[in-house]
């Protein structure tokens, strides 16, 4: 019998349940803007181009890190047209990286369609992810301030270095919990960290001590995010996450649950689990599946991930009291009770 509990159920009934309109109720006419902005930004004479980036950007995106950049400028004070700006940015370099992913990782649903890679080729997909990294650097460079190039160059950098690490530690069950975080935090953290001071940077009230507290918000939010992601690939709803269950199983992906599993499980099943990461393929995933969940492998990398959450909002705890603020300590709780 595979044990039942579900932390991520015991989450949300014990908090509230978070939504994505209560994360943008503060910024929704600022969320259209931004829309705006990045369907106008999409456009090249290319039509494969558009095609694809049509593809990507339709499809049901949870627009998390342009939030994050609205709603972190709006502590500061009105949201002006330049972070509209800003905001579209950063979800186009995270669309690059997504489009750049699934070519890595194989995957063949995205967002509750079948990926781009998948419709248009392997080839194809990189070379739109180009085009969406270089476009978002054009953008950037049009607002013609230093400090947020120097975030964006940073981030893109860093996320580049994770993935290569990741990739690295592949069929690596010997792969230690700091290991593992240090790629979720250059993977995924960097481009939440480099949303949050962005609000911060293009304020006219600008000072580096509330930069640096909303980059340990971002860093603690997103590492959060990652975690719960992570968890989902091994007990989420496929219809919900948009995604195939099992990708990081099949791809021989040492993740928290499955090494935290594998180290507290009796030896045959560390052995199911070891297997499965040093030979990938999806012939195990039912058996390895078992293994997790009958250890208390998702409790303890939820537990981790509220942690991360907590951290997220002590980060923000001196910025004056505001309907962005709010939206933000929701934003936490979003992260470790989502379920999509
Ligand atoms: C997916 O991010 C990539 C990860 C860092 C896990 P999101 O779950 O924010 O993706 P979309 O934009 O909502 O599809
Ligand atoms: C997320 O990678 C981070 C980036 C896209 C850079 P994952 O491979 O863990 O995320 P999903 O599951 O494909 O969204
Ligand atoms: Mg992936
Ligand atoms: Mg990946």
């Amino acid at each position: 019998m595979i044990k039942s509990v579900n932390l991520l159920t015991l989450i949300s009934n014990n908090t509230k349940p978070v939504t994505l309109n209560q994360i943008q109720s503060p910024i929704l006419k600022d969320m259209k803007a931004v829309d705006r902005v990045i369907r106008d930004s999409l456009h090249s004479e290319v039509t494969l181009i558009n095609t694809i980036g049509e593809h990507i950007i339709s499809s049901a995106g949870k627009r998390l890190r342009p939030a994050l950049v609205l709603l972190s400028s709006g502590l500061f004070g009105p949201v002006s047209t330049q972070q509209h700006q800003l905001a579209a940015v950063i979800e186009f370099i995270h669309t690059a990286t997504l489009l750049h992913d699934d070519v890595v990782d194989e995957s063949d649903m995205r967002r509750g369609k079948r990926t781009a890679n998948h419709v248009f080729g392997n080839a194809a997909s990189v070379l739109v992810g180009d085009f969406l990294y270089s476009r978002a650097f054009q953008m950037m460079v049009s607002l013609n301030n230093m400090r947020v190039m120097e975030i964006l160059s940073d981030a893109t950098n860093t996320i580049a270095e994770g993935e290569v690490l990741q990739l690295l530690n592949l069929h690596n069950a010997n792969v230690t919990e700091e290991a593992y975080l240090r790629v979720i935090h250059y993977k995924t953290a960097k481009l939440f960290e480099a949303a949050a001071r962005l609000g911060a940077v293009m304020s006219d009230r600008y000072n580096v001590a509330d930069e640096e507290a909303l980059g340990l918000y971002g860093m603690h939010l997103g590492t959060a995010f990652q975690l719960v992601d992570d968890v989902l690939d091994i007990n989420g709803d496929e219809e919900k996450i948009g995604k195939n269950l099992g990708d990081d199983l099949s791809e021989g992906k040492p993740t928290l649950p499955l090494l935290y599993a594998m180290h507290q499980s009796d030896t045959s099943q560390a052995a199911i689990i070891r297997k499965a990461i040093e030979q990938g393929g999806a012939d195990d995933v039912p058996a390895v599946l078992e293994a997790v969940l009958a250890s208390n492998a998702t409790e303890y990398v939820l537990g981790v991930a509220k942690k991360e959450a907590d951290l997220a909002c002590a980060a923000i705890a001196d910025f004056a009291d505001s309907e962005y603020k709010s939206a933000m300590l929701a934003l936490a709780t979003f992260a470790v009770s989502r379920q999509h």
